[in-house]
């Protein structure tokens, strides 16, 4: 109960908002899970009861006027009171003083929602069509969202193309996602869920961005701060520490992610050139070595790719359609992925096209289908091994 609404307010201290740190839903809201939500889901029980209230006043009063003043014979009565100044005064004070009071709450709302504590944990969120990357201080991306536990964590947003809005029902959290313009929410979740998806927090993207924009739908893991601390390092050192030969199912997979809701690999079509076979063309990388791809302008690969043109080798043309996708475009696609300059590392292209390149080691959603073994052990720091034989 919040102890805020029942000192102001008794009345209403009847309403039931859920336990703050209580992991159920109720019939109305899903569970809550941040401290944020403790507010906002007392304003909405306030205005819900309120409605409850008033709804069964105004139904009750109107069957016992309808029985009671019912016409009985032929005479009509057509006189009455016109009007009623006491009556009248308060049916306008009342309403006027309860939409000040709700005013108050959605004010006060409003504000702490609108203003991150100074301590916050800042999360560069960037959201395209259609995916979304969190960027963490420590340079790590992520797909889904991963969070310390019981610490304020701002998100600070950003759209590389049309509108998309962030919105995680358990923490009541949204906002919209503009281009050109920098929007931030913070929330702080309490509880740890662990890296388990069960448990995990749904997050949506909430503003109809095309055609995929339901593929934006992702998770929000929990961790305690000492998880969290432990995943942030191991993925900043994760891909560095993967052998060179075994980046392409230790680090692509994990980037392909963010490629699968336009490039498929079973030549299904979608919003971009499938990866797989697919209308007489091969696989992609057999494809691009052979100069096969057929570009909208009536121009082929094999016109840019050799010494003295455009590109060298594939590989560079590849790269250069990661982070300059404009610049040919494939026939008959549009001009629809976004640049992914500053997202991805020369390790994540390199990791990606040796990725292209064995693309029947990996199931339709690039899966990889053998059994990963574990990574090999951080070598030890040469200078702590120097002190220790001290
Ligand atoms: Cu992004 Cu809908």
């Amino acid at each position: 109960m919040n102890a805020f609404f029942s000192t102001i307010v008794p009345t209403i201290a009847t309403a039931p908002p859920p336990a703050p740190r209580e992991l159920t839903g109720g019939f109305w809201l899903p569970q809550a899970s941040s401290v944020n939500a403790e507010n906002i889901d007392a304003t909405f029980y306030f205005i819900t009861y309120l409605g409850y209230f008033f709804f069964a006043l105004i139904v009750a009063l109107m069957v016992i006027f309808v029985v009671k003043y019912r016409q009985r014979g032929r005479e009509i009565h057509a006189e009455g009171p016109t009007h009623h100044t006491a009556l009248e005064v308060t049916w306008t004070i009342i309403p006027l003083l309860l939409s000040i009071l709700l005013f108050y709450f959605g004010f006060k709302g409003f504000l702490s929602a609108s203003t991150p504590p100074l301590n916050s944990y800042q999360i560069d969120v960037t959201a395209q069509q259609w995916s979304w990357s969190f960027k963490y201080p420590n340079g790590v991306v992520s797909d889904d969202l991963i969070v310390p536990a019981d610490k304020p964590v701002k998100l600070v947003m950003r759209s590389e193309d049309v509108l998309h809005s962030l919105f995680v029902p358990d923490f009541r959290v949204k906002k919209d996602v503009v281009p050109g313009r920098y929007t931030t929410l913070w929330f702080n979740a309490p509880e740890p869920t662990g890296m388990d998806a069960r448990k995990a927090h749904h997050l949506f993207c909430t503003e109809y961005c095309g055609k995929d924009h339901s593929n934006m739908n992702r998770k929000v893991y929990v961790l305690n701060q000492a998880e969290f601390d432990e995943w942030a390092e191991y993925q900043r050192t994760a891909d560095q520490r993967s052998p060179v030969d075994e980046r392409y199912f230790r680090v692509a997979p994990k980037l392909y992610k963010r490629c699968i809701s336009c490039h498929t690999l079973d030549g299904t079509p979608s919003t971009g050139p499938s990866w797989g076979a697919h209308d007489g063309l091969p696989a992609i990388w057999e494809r691009t070595e052979k100069g096969l791809t057929k570009f909208g302008d009536g121009t082929t690969l094999k016109d840019y790719i050799g010494p003295g043109k455009e590109y060298e080798t594939p590989e560079a043309y590849i790269s250069d359609s990661i982070l300059n996708p404009g610049k040919h475009l494939v026939a008959p696609f549009g001009n629809a992925m976004p640049t992914f300059k500053g997202q991805i590392s020369d390790v994540g292209i390199q990791a990606l096209i040796d990725f292209m390149k064995r693309l029947d080691e990996f199931d339709a959603k690039g899966n990889y289908l053998k059994p990963i073994p574990p990574l090999p052990q951080q070598t030890a720091d040469p200078k702590k091994t120097a002190n220790a034989a001290k």
